[in-house]
């Protein structure tokens, strides 16, 4: 299969399927920004809820915390986003078009007479490049003015930084403690694509950890190890994850060591989590322009410092699509094309169809019985329509691990078949046992 066919592929799945719609379609689309449906936003909350578990619940020494969207339009000039958060742009003179200054299309130099827009063909008409900056602006209350100017965030850190005294005068932690959160995103990004890679709108799942300086290596380092563990614990093909090591001329303005976490897209080796030492960087920042200390008192060893950061910083929707790409399959089955989502059972959107086999001989009733029951527990899908094989395809390209047909054996002796959708095996399983069946097969 050519990889540009899989993205395709999937993309129409997608549609087909109810994971992800084109945002404001009937109205042609709004760029680079996508809407998830009924199985998109069951997936992606799994796999929030299970970044949220291993980096919450599971944990004592992290906390959780929801920043607002909106912040102090000073955060962004001590976080460096105002100077800093800028991508250099050249304009076509004549086709109106923009484009990055090292878009691989362009021919020549831009600003020079040689120069070739790669859109209209035009020779001489970019011009040299100017910084672009990627925040998108908006104004708070009814005047329009300089003075009324926010940004919607363009990182969820900031919020963590902020807020980072109130969590620990609230909470029980000491330093080494971090602070987690998941929330929205926006960049106004100018090579925006490969579908919800990289997108206007997005989600982030970051934790900043804030440690004594002079053990942000070692904390580090630790922490870049968790990280791989969480990212191959969603099922993601081994050999299809690695580490790359920013270079000094990757690293961001206030990072002293970074790794990114990279998955093999059809398109490429691409970051889908980055780990940073941010060092002290953000709170000295942030205790500059806001001229408030933001120092930690260790009383045990009546000292005092700003703790340095080590973040780790994932998007949810780039996960997502990671996992979503890792599942397809295809399948010759019996002559025909199976499509297979090979989910980890906790991220499925649905976890168990319910199928009556036929549609009469008491069937149908047993099988709502037992779906509902089911659905009490997890989300679970009834579909009594077209031929069983049907009914398991659909169900396959959906990512389901489990569905359950309710036939003639059932009404009999309260038995029921379980077909797994990788192996497409069928275990005959007793009625009273299939919750504890399913459970122990959806245990992680
Ligand atoms: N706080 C650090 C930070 O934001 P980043 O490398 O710019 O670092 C972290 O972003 C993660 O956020 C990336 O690894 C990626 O998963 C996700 N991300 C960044 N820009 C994105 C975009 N335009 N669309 C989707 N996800 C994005």
């Amino acid at each position: 299969m050519a990889d540009t066919t899989l993205m395709d592929k999937l993309v129409s799945l997608c549609k087909r399927r109810g994971f992800i719609f084109q945002s404001s379609e009937i109205y042609g689309g709004l760029g680079s920004v996508w809407d998830y449906g009924p199985l998109g936003v069951e997936l992606k909350k799994n796999v929030k809820d299970r970044w949220w578990h291993a980096m919450v619940h599971a944990r004592d020494d992290i906390e959780g915390l929801d920043a607002a969207i909106l912040m102090h339009p000073k955060v962004w000039e001590a976080s460096g986003h105002v100077a800093g958060f800028t991508d250099p742009l050249v304009d076509c003179r004549h086709c109106k078009n923009r484009f990055r200054a090292d878009d691989p299309r362009i021919k020549g130099t831009p600003g020079q007479p040689d120069a070739q827009c790669p859109v209209c063909g035009s020779k001489g008409t970019l011009t040299e490049p100017r910084l672009f900056n990627l925040m998108f602006k908006t104004f708070m209350g009814p005047v329009e003015e300089q003075a009324a100017v926010v940004y919607l965030r363009p990182e969820t850190a900031q919020g963590i930084y902020v807020n980072y005294l109130n969590v620990l005068n609230s909470s029980r932690q000491k330093v080494p403690f971090g602070i987690a959160q998941i929330g929205k995103a926006f960049r106004n990004e100018i090579t925006p694509g490969n579908f919800i890679f990289r997108t206007r709108e997005f989600e982030q799942m970051e934790m900043q950890f804030f440690v004594k300086p002079g053990t942000d290596v070692e904390w580090f380092e630790r922490w870049r190890g968790w990280r791989m563990e969480w990212c191959q614990g969603l099922g993601l093909t081994s050999a299809k994850l690695r580490f790359h090591q920013h270079g000094p001329d990757e690293l961001a303005h206030y990072a002293k060591d970074a790794f990114d976490i990279q998955y093999e897209f059809p398109f490429g080796w691409q970051e889908i989590e980055g780990v940073h030492n941010r060092t002290d960087f953000d709170l000295g920042r942030h205790q500059q322009y806001s001229g408030k200390k933001l120092e930690y008192f260790d009383q045990a060893a009546n000292e005092r410092y700003v703790p340095y950061i080590v973040e780790t910083s994932a998007g949810a929707d780039r996960v997502t699509l990671t996992v979503m790409v890792d599942a397809y399959r295809e399948e010759q089955v019996e002559g025909e094309v199976r499509v297979v989502l090979g989910f980890h059972p906790a991220l499925a959107p649905i976890k168990a169809g319910v199928f009556p086999l036929v549609k009469k001989d008491g069937m149908p009733e047993l099988a709502t019985e037992v779906y509902h029951a089911l659905k009490r527990r997890f989300p679970a899908f009834y579909d009594d329509s077209g031929a069983i094989g049907r009914r398991y395809r659909r169900m396959d390209e959906a990512g389901t691990p489990f569905c359950i047909t309710i036939d003639g054996e059932t009404i009999a002796n309260r038995s029921i078949t379980v077909r797994h959708r990788d192996s497409m095996k069928q275990d005959r399983v007793g009625l009273d046992r299939l919750e504890a069946y399913l459970g122990d097969h959806l245990a992680v």
